[in-house]
């Protein structure tokens, strides 16, 4: 059983989504850990909601990003943590938290990269009329949204729609394919080839 534990900023749709579907008889991982950088992340309630340990672990006042990221890896590790998925959590990570998880760090994000990184996904890709979007599980590096892809769920986008609306819709596909990677990933069925990431059993 591979422990996670889930970083967040925000609303928390998307670890709300990974308990449901993770954290039930016979599953190869569970949330173990839920940590918010924002006191006001409803991402708080819902983990101590699900009864998993969750910590509020501000990042003002704790000097520059790789101190706070030490207090992070010293959190993780007292929680045995295997492995770490970003969800919503907006703070770049640098390569001391990468390094003490490699290839262990996953993020969701709200668009098809490489296309609209960063924030506002779902407002960039209006702006740019785009017809499809959608979202992008990858492997976290130290560049804005730039790791490896693993797995993408497209979207409409449709004429009338607002950041709303396109933004409900794609994390309508999030909350299906995010918990749906995390469990090949736990099964230990990440493969690479030729530098780029695949895991094996699922497709688009
Ligand atoms: C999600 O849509 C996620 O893709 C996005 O933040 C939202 C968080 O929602 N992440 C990014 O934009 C990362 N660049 P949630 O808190 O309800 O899961």
């Amino acid at each position: 059983m591979k422990r996670i534990a889930v970083l967040a900023s925000g609303n928390g749709s998307n670890l709300q989504a990974l308990i449901d579907q993770l954290n039930v008889p016979n599953s190869p991982a569970e949330i173990s850990l839920v940590v918010a950088n924002v006191a006001s992340a409803h991402a708080l309630t819902r983990g101590r909601e699900a009864g998993i340990p969750t910590f509020f672990v501000p990042h003002e006042g704790r000097g520059d990003r790789q101190n706070y990221e030490k207090l992070l890896i010293q959190l993780l590790q007292e929680y045995a943590i295997d492995f770490v998925c970003l969800a919503g959590f907006m703070r770049l990570l640098t390569h001391r938290f990468l390094d003490a998880y490699p290839l262990r760090v996953l993020n969701v994000h709200p668009a098809l990269l490489p296309s609209f990184p960063g924030t506002h996904a779902p407002l960039q890709a209006l702006k740019a009329g785009v017809k499809l979007s959608g979202c992008t599980i990858h492997l976290v590096n130290e560049g804005v949204d730039s790791g490896p892809i693993l797995a993408q769920a497209a979207v409409p986008v449709l004429e009338n729609d607002d950041v709303d609306s396109l933004s409900a819709r794609i994390q309508n596909v999030e909350h299906q394919l995010y918990p749906q990677v995390v469990r090949l990933f736990a099964e230990g069925r990440l493969r690479t080839k030729d530098n780029l990431f695949f895991l094996d059993g699922w497709s688009p």
